[in-house]
């Protein structure tokens, strides 16, 4: 079976339990989970219950589709995705970001948890992505190209819409909730990066890194959806403090955020 024809085979599943097509999918990252909880007249669905769906396993990504009316729109939140690192094939991991393009999604919102690069980032920084950087040694358009999907060689200049950034910045005044902006580097895992990595990573021009993100993002401009990316800077990177990283403080640090965070999604879906 073609994965075009798995991706059509979720996508009609999802149509049959609920019937409004979602306008906006947001992808939500570590500790992030619970944004769904606010939506109005929603449809729940456990990933394990949508064919060919590949399910996650780390703490903290409890995994379910979620479709409802938030923030004046019809959107779908997925609470969990499937890294890489898990040992996931690239086309696993970008499934449901075609799953949503298929719904006929046009933003995909990708928001993830990430360490600081950037020395003025704080645990608890909130940042826009503005392009990224992909040291992940894979890419989810690797291999035959499907045209259903879109084109051969897509052009990744504005990876993050520049409209969709304008908005988040707007969205960040009205809300009170500050923003910075810079690029997401993503690397491989599950360890976590060395200091010298990370100091190589400033060099090249990142102010994030993390995990995940970058190809649901390659995807979604596969496919012409407009994809806006937040990092929640969970913690500094490698060597930028004197301590080891530890998972617990990034879903901490998530939580803790978790408040403003939902404010500026809703500030920038209702001005879609
Ligand atoms: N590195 C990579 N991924 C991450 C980090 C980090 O410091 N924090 C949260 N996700």
């Amino acid at each position: 079976m073609s994965v075009f024809a798995r991706v059509e085979a979720a996508a009609e599943a999802i149509r049959r339990r609920h019937g409004t097509a979602p306008e906006v999918a947001v992808v939500l990252g570590s500790g992030l989970g619970d944004l769904a909880d606010a939506f109005a007249e929603a449809t729940s669905i456990p990933y394990a219950e949508l064919p060919h769906w590949p399910v996650a396993g780390v703490v903290g990504h409890p995994g379910r589709l979620v479709i409802g009316r938030f923030a004046g729109r019809s959107v779908a939140a997925l609470a969990g995705r499937v890294h890489l690192y898990e040992g996931h094939d690239p086309a696993d991991v970008v499934f449901a970001t075609r799953v949503m393009g298929r719904l006929g999604v046009g933003v995909l919102i990708l928001t993830n948890a990430a360490g600081g690069v950037n020395t003025a980032f704080r645990a608890g920084t909130l940042m826009v992505i503005d392009d990224h950087i992909n040291l992940l040694g894979a890419n989810p358009l690797a291999g035959e190209n499907d045209e259903r999907f879109g084109p051969r060689f897509p052009d990744m200049t504005e990876v993050y819409s520049r409209r969709l950034r304008a908005v988040a910045d707007l969205a960040a005044a009205s809300r009170g909730v500050p923003v910075a902006h810079g690029v997401y580097a993503a690397c491989l895992g599950p360890s976590y990066e060395t200091p010298a990595e990370i100091r190589s990573l400033r060099t090249s021009g990142a102010d994030a890194v993390g995990m995940s993100t970058v190809p649901e993002a390659i995807a979604a401009r596969h496919m012409g959806i407009e994809v806006l990316g937040i990092s929640c800077i969970t913690n500094m990177a490698a060597g930028v403090l004197p301590q080891p990283l530890r998972h617990e403080e990034v879903l901490e640090t998530a939580r803790r955020v978790r408040g403003a965070f939902t404010a500026l999604l809703e500030g920038i879906i209702e001005r879609l």
